[in-house]
């Protein structure tokens, strides 16, 4: 009896461990996840329980990866038609930054939006009258440390407080900050409690005014379904997957806006403290949403976390190895970018932002779809908000000037302007059939069918627009 028992148990077993050898990947996460007590996730090839949450606002504050998030934003933007609120000409590529945002700065052509995401100044008032009701509201901060050490190098041409500082000194700036520094002055800023700031709060309060600082921190935490942590990014990501019932495929990126290592410094601890000080609303900021950033990770179990992170690595390798072929894209900088619309913004000659360009032979290895899939992974924020501009301009202009629904034209300004040049036959079964082909047109103009869980009447009616 107790033979025939250990017997089953052993057949049992290995069948288990046959399925989980021969189930592929994802199958074998499903496992693992069960096991772990993992709240069910969506895999990649079946789509999620949930409808997707398609109505998104992220508050994009100054050098917290926050370039990255606008990218992956764009990108789910096209995939599932959603239209993508974005900044009137004269405004620039944000939201006529440092003003406090209102609703006045959206194109007229990118109403009603699902999805905003361009740098602003946060007005949680102005934002609900422009966003659908069902917004979900995202920022993502950064160490105060590092961050300003970031804007210092970034803005130290253009941010007066700094521009005063004998020899971009750092050290100096930090020993007697109020000698460079005039709280009204344009660009101002960049140089003291930038995040606090850009959530709208007032960068000048006094470190000793412990209850405004608090009492931001909570107004903060009530209009914000997640704040990510720059420096756990993929963890945030992964909370954020979840909170928006996204798909894997749906957060993958590649990181974008970096300086080269060589204008980049580490921080003594003591220049660190200084930073702080300084930036004391900022860390204050940091400190308690890092806290509660851990505190979600702990909530979800961290094993499932560091689960999905792993799983989250692993196909962004296989997206860039299915774009790129064995080479990764040639990691630049700007001003060695050959192709002009992969070139990121420069702030000053001293500060290198590096970019990505196309290896010259990616056209052989890739389907053209898949190419403008890849392309748009690493194109900088100013061309990608120009791009999708036009394409929601023209679908606008369509929609307005017949109301019948009409098969989409191709867009005059098309990607492909800015990919090499490929031979004519591209093999539709290439290696570009990865995660970064299988979504649909990227170039369908916005606003056209909407996508799971948007609600009718949100797409881009133009008689809604005006
Ligand atoms: C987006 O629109 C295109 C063309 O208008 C359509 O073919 C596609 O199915 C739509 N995708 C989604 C996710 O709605
Ligand atoms: C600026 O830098 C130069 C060379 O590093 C140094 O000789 C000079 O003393 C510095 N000036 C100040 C004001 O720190
Ligand atoms: C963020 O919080 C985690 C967990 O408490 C901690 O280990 C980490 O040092 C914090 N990061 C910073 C930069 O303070
Ligand atoms: C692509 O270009 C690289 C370097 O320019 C070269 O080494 C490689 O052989 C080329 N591959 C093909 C398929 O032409």
């Amino acid at each position: 009896m107790i033979r025939k028992k250990i017997f089953l148990a052993f057949v049992v077993i290995s069948t288990v461990s046959l399925l989980l050898h021969h189930g592929g990947h994802l199958e074998s996460w499903t496992m693992e996840a069960f096991y772990l007590g993992c709240p069910v996730l969506c895999s990649l090839p079946s789509p999620c329980l949930e409808p997707k949450h398609t109505h998104v606002a992220f508050l994009k504050t100054h050098k917290t990866a926050s370039s990255t998030m606008q990218n992956l934003l764009f990108r789910f933007a096209e995939r599932h038609n959603l239209t993508v609120a974005l900044p009137i000409q004269s405004c620039g590529h944000q939201f006529c930054y440092p003003r406090t945002f209102t609703s006045h700065f959206v194109h007229p052509h990118t109403l009603p939006p699902s999805i905003v995401t361009n740098h602003m100044r946060f007005s949680r008032a102005e934002l609900r009258r422009l966003m659908p009701e069902d917004t979900v509201y995202i920022t993502i901060l950064r160490e105060p440390g590092l961050m300003f050490e970031s804007l210092f190098s970034y803005y130290n041409q253009i941010c007066q407080s700094f521009k005063r500082v004998p020899n971009c000194s750092l050290e100096a700036f930090l020993e007697e900050p109020l000698r460079y520094y005039r709280p009204k002055e344009k660009d101002a800023m960049y140089a003291r409690n930038t995040l606090t700031f850009d959530l709208g709060g007032d960068k000048d309060r006094s470190a000793e005014d412990v209850g405004y600082s608090r009492a931001f921190v909570a107004e903060v935490e009530q209009a914000f379904a997640l704040v990510m942590i720059a420096e756990h990014f993929d963890e945030s990501l992964v909370l954020l997957r979840h909170l928006l019932s996204w798909d894997l495929e749906d957060v993958l990126y590649l990181k974008l806006n970096m300086r080269t290592l060589s204008s980049k410094r580490s921080l003594s601890p003591d220049l660190s403290a200084k930073i702080r000080e300084w930036n004391a609303l900022d860390a204050r900021l940091y400190d308690h949403f890092n806290a509660s950033l851990w505190r979600q990770i702990a909530a979800m179990g961290p094993a499932c976390v560091a689960r999905e992170v792993r799983l989250l690595r692993k196909h962004q390798d296989q997206l860039v190895r299915n774009c790129f072929g064995r080479r990764m894209p040639l990691m630049r900088s700007a001003s060695q970018i050959k192709n002009k619309d992969l070139r990121p913004w420069q702030p000053n000659a001293k500060v290198d932002i590096v970019g990505y360009d196309l290896p010259a032979n990616l056209s052989q290895v890739t389907s053209s779809q898949a190419q403008e899939n890849c392309l748009k992974l690493i194109m900088p924020e100013v061309q990608y908000t120009q791009l999708l501009l036009h394409s929601q301009s023209l679908l606008y202009r369509r929609n307005f000037q017949q109301r019948t629904p009409q098969r989409p034209q191709t867009p005059k300004l098309s990607v492909r302007s800015v990919l090499p040049r490929r031979p004519p036959a591209a093999s539709p079964q290439g290696p570009g059939s990865g995660p970064g082909s299988t979504s649909t047109s990227t170039l369908r103009p916005a606003g056209g069918t909407q996508a799971r869980g948007a609600k009718p009447g949100q797409g881009s009616s133009p008689t809604q627009a005006l």
